[in-house]
């Protein structure tokens, strides 16, 4: 594995220009200088004095932390419920009224979800998972919308204990039934649909064929969300239940059930080197203390603040930023259920301006799509309510970052642009609003209390503006606990790159001012619109189809997603290599994946380029994906494989 130059990092370091805070916003930050100071000095009594102060525990820990490297427990001896700290806590402090969410559903329907609505619908839904059997422990696959019932959703199974894998609802069936073996659920909350770019987009046909092969599910609880348009919807006597024939005739109180700190809150299936998605663990008290303090700083949340995160609750975005971190802060949210672009792209605007919004979070890919939009939509609206802006999921460009600063942000609102991962289940490396001298581009620094450091391929810290690895020294409280069932893929995937340290997989650089540039990934994984996608996962969605002997798949840089996908597939022989064969196998890959997985081009080549051992040179096909010019290619079997390649790429392109 190699760091690769990126002259476009280079180009982005020159960005002279620097961003210091505002004085007036520094005066009322929530996040003060003295807490990098604070926790510097002892990050176990720093996580130990947040953790009494923020969290209800219904019994106090006793142990911070115990760390038997890789294997982390936070806040041992501790109990409490996280749906209590979520939701009865604020209720009980007066909050009842205080609004939880603005939901906007992409037709223009609207609902208003206060804290004493949330405890009452949350306590129902509890009731009804119990009245289907679920208890303390059981796992619980989520596969919907953007509706208010999915955070209700989530929220019901943390009252009782039992842990969730909400899967993305652009997952195809077959992704959704993997993920239901692997957490042997034994129950599935979904939709018969939700809306998208104006038209109603099935989920419950999804289910059905994914059920086909999940030993373990008993019962499926369907929210009808498409009206009249469910009557088709079937249903298994049996098996299928309609959300409003059993949750609303369920009392409005359940008392939420105590758990231990380090007690399975979630699974969260993502993407790794393999073909196989990794259950990323999430547990309940160092995880609701981590995205709950750094929700707090990092967006400067007041009590009157409008909060809008703009991803899906199906990633982990949303799962620590929409959801637990908000909601353990009494947070307004807005959840919005469509795309930015219907019924056209001032939506957002829209939404920002009817519902003043003041802090924004969300990615760059979106960023530019508006960019590409021109600013005419932003102009249209009132936009000064917003107050700070956030950014997630990749590199953030400087071009879009200085567009997103003047065109949604009036050249005043401090951009956060924030490093993390599904793994770590916090923001790790962020400016502090009021706080840090922003450069755009770079994330800045690490949250105080993480130790993040660049090293090169030995593990040895590289001198200031240097580049090499990315990696995390010391244990943090919404740390992974490990991949599900697999404690060896763990300790491998993170930990033996560098022995002691988290290898997070990805590529930076530190600046002269010590300052860490984000690079990318540097294993097999893309970035496609900020969702990560193996590249080992599209190949053998590809391999899979009857027609294909051989795939190899890189990332190539796009304007606006970042990444996209690039297909080289070799056909077997007999199969001719036909502009229609490339289209299905895009459409091959949608249903194996997903269609975000969906490659932008496929190239049908005779051959591809290998070393004498046989391993796919993917620089190359880099190079070849992005039209530059070659490397180095005497490690290659046939020289001539990467001519041919590069020849008949233009033709057979889709
Ligand atoms: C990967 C993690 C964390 C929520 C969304 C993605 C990339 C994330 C940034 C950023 C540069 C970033 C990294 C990381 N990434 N945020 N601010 N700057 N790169 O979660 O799917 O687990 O992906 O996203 O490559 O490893 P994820």
């Amino acid at each position: 594995m190699s760091v690769e130059q990126r002259p476009e990092i280079e180009a982005l370091m020159a960005e002279s220009r620097t961003f210091p805070p505002d004085p007036a916003f520094s005066a009322r930050a929530n996040a003060q200088p003295p807490l990098y100071e604070e926790a510097e000095r002892d990050f176990e009594a720093f996580w130990a004095r947040l953790a009494r102060e923020r969290l209800s525990w219904s019994k106090p820990f006793e142990t911070t932390l115990e760390w038997e490297l890789p294997f982390a427990k936070w806040f041992v001896g501790g109990e409490l419920n996280v749906s209590y700290n979520c939701i009865d806590r604020h209720v009980e402090n007066g909050l009842g009224d205080k609004v939880a969410y603005h939901w906007i559903g992409e037709p223009g329907d609207t609902r208003t979800i206060t804290y004493a609505d949330l405890l009452a619908e949350v306590s129902r839904a509890a009731n009804a998972l119990r009245e289907l059997g679920v208890e303390k422990g059981d796992r619980v696959a989520i596969y919907m919308p953007m509706i208010p019932e999915l955070p209700i959703a989530m929220l019901a199974c943390a009252r009782l204990g039992a842990p969730h894998t909400v899967v993305f609802g652009g997952f195809s069936a077959e992704a959704l039934s993997g993920r239901i073996n692997d957490a042997e659920a034994k129950v599935v909350i979904t939709a018969d649909g939700g809306w998208r770019r104006g038209k109603p987009a099935e989920l419950k046909p999804a289910v059905d064929e994914a059920l086909r092969e999940t030993p373990t599910i008993e019962k499926v609880l369907v929210v009808r969300r498409l009206g009249d348009r469910a009557t088709q919807c079937p249903m298994q006597a049996g098996r299928d239940v309609w959300w409003d024939e059993i949750v609303p005739r369920q009392p409005p109180d359940c008392p939420p059930v105590p758990v231990e700190s380090e007690h399975l809150l979630y699974l969260l299936y993502t993407s790794g080197t393999t073909a196989k998605p990794k259950g990323i663990v999430h547990t309940t008290a160092g995880y609701l203390l981590g995205t709950s303090f750094t929700h707090e700083m990092i967006f400067d949340v007041k009590p009157d603040d409008v909060y809008w995160c703009a991803a899906d609750v199906g990633w982990v975005t949303g799962h620590s930023y929409i959801v637990y971190g908000p909601l353990a802060n009494a947070t307004t949210g807005v959840l919005y259920e469509g795309t930015p672009d219907t019924p056209d792209w001032s939506r957002w605007w829209q939404i920002v301006e009817d519902y003043k919004v003041t802090i924004l979070y969300t990615a760059p890919t979106a960023i530019r799509a508006h960019m590409k939009q021109g600013p005419q939509y932003a102009e249209g609206h009132d936009l000064s309510s917003l107050r700070v802006l956030g950014s997630v999921g990749e590199p953030i460009n400087p071009e879009a970052w200085l567009w997103y600063h003047e065109h949604v942000g009036g050249g005043t609102a401090p951009i956060v642009d924030t490093w993390w991962q599904t793994e770590t289940g916090m923001i790790m490396i962020t400016p502090l609003p009021g706080v840090t001298t922003t450069k755009p581009g770079s994330a800045t620094f690490p949250f105080p209390g993480v130790d993040a450091d660049v090293v090169d391929g030995e593990g040895n810290p590289v001198p200031l503006g240097g580049g090499g690895y990315l990696v995390l020294k010391r244990p943090w409280p919404a740390m992974l606990r490990g991949i599900y069932g697999d404690p060896e893929r763990y300790r491998e995937t993170y930990w033996s790159r560098f022995p002691g340290m988290y290898f997070a997989g990805d590529g930076a650089k530190r600046d002269g001012d010590g300052y860490l540039w984000l690079l990318g990934r540097v294993d097999d994984v893309m970035n496609v619109s900020g969702h990560r996608i193996s590249t080992t996962e599209v190949e053998s969605a590809l391999v899979s189809h009857p027609a294909v002997a051989e795939a190899a798949v890189v990332g190539g840089s796009d304007a606006v997603t970042g990444q996209a996908i690039i297909a080289f597939v070799i056909v077997k022989v007999g199969i001719e290599p036909t502009k229609e064969l490339g289209t299905e196998l895009r459409e091959h890959v949608a249903t194996k994946i997903s269609p975000i997985a969906k490659p932008k081009s496929i190239m049908l080549t005779p051959d591809l380029p290998k070393t004498r051992s046989g391993k796919i040179m993917r620089r190359l096909l880099r190079d070849i994906a992005e039209g530059r010019a070659l490397g180095d290619t005497t490690t290659l079997a046939d020289a001539t494989v990467v001519e041919t390649i590069r020849q008949n790429s233009g033709k057979s392109e889709d």
